[in-house]
């Protein structure tokens, strides 16, 4: 009896050891900089990124959120908070990046973009170099940063897309939102843009449902353009998403055995177990991307 628990012990040892050096070599490549985004709006971008940075919390990782919605700050809506300070108080030398940060569910911490994201298009150089010395303030200090976009193709969007590592193309299975995904695509292949992308598919009626037309649309674009894109999974249609938004907590906390919740651990299992894309430099770098991103003329002068 001893022996067999000693042997248990032992494998949980060699486990636990193997999954700290894994995430300790994660940490030496620095941030993994994930725009979420879409198409159409109102398809689960801000619900999918604040329960997804809970599992991927619940997993050991430490996770920044940039709330980059161009219009309301969604994702302190979602959790009933009202922001003290926004990067445009960063902008505007107020206060430090850090300090903007709210401190969320599972020790997720979120930076309000709030009118800072529209007013990043005005800022001479002085001000950029100024934003991306903020930024680097945080860097190896997480291990992810997650962005929550407005919905489209607009210019400013594409430039937080452009500028990430990775892209979380976020759709629901209504053909509309399904055109608006592939369009969405279709622009950063336009572009030649080095970010990997993803497809999630969010309120599938079924499992097959979601699968097959999620696996459609990425045959789609391999097959169009020749852009490779990645089907990550889906989130089932669950009445406790609604339910969540309207008590303002998070549903992967407030129903933890809920099929939405289920969905979203098997998410944040795919992105840690599967091959993570190439590093394109951390956060700071990240920054200096989406600087350079912006559509020429919206900058003051050039970099
Ligand atoms: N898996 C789901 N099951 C059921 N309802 C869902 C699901 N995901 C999202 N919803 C519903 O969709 C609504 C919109 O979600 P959310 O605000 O996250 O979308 P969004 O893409 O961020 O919207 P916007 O483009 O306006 O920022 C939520 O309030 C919720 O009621
Ligand atoms: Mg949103």
């Amino acid at each position: 009896m001893a022996k067999q628990g000693d042997g248990l012990r032992s494998w949980v040892k060699t486990k636990t050891d193997q999954a700290t050096r894994e995430v300790l070599q994660e940490r030496l490549t620095g941030t993994r900089v994930m725009a979420v985004t879409s198409g159409k709006g109102g398809v689960g971008k801000s619900s999918l990124v604040l329960n997804l940075s809970m599992a991927l919390a619940e997993r050991g990782q430490r996770i920044v959120i940039l709330d980059a919605d161009l219009g309301l700050a969604n994702i302190n809506i979602m959790l009933g908070n009202e922001p003290v300070y926004t990067l445009w108080d960063v902008v505007e030398r107020r206060v430090s990046l850090k300090e903007t940060l709210e401190t969320g569910p599972n020790g997720v911490r979120i930076i309000p973009g709030g009118s800072g994201i529209t007013e990043l298009a005005r800022l001479d150089s002085v001000e950029i170099a100024h934003i991306i010395e903020a930024f680097q303030e945080l860097e190896g200090e997480c291990d992810w940063l997650l962005i929550d976009t407005s919905a489209g193709i607009s210019d400013n969007v594409l430039a937080f897309v452009l500028a990430a590592d990775e892209a979380l193309v976020v759709t629901n299975p209504e053909p509309t939102a399904l055109a608006d995904a592939y369009g969405l695509i279709k622009a950063v292949w336009e572009q030649d843009g080095q970010v990997a992308l993803k497809l999630v598919m969010n309120r599938a009626q079924t499992r097959d449902q979601g699968t097959r037309l999620g696996t459609r649309l990425t045959d789609l674009a391999q097959k169009a353009l020749g852009q490779s894109v990645e089907f990550l999974g889906l989130v089932i249609e669950d009445p406790v998403v609604a339910r969540a938004v309207i008590k303002q907590v998070p549903f992967y906390g407030a129903y933890p055995h809920s099929e939405a919740a289920y969905d979203v651990a098997d998410l944040a299992d795919r992105l840690l177990h599967r091959v993570p894309p190439p590093r394109r430099g951390g956060w700071g770098a990240f920054v200096k991307r989406l600087v350079e991103n912006w559509p020429r003329g919206m900058n003051q002068d050039s970099m």
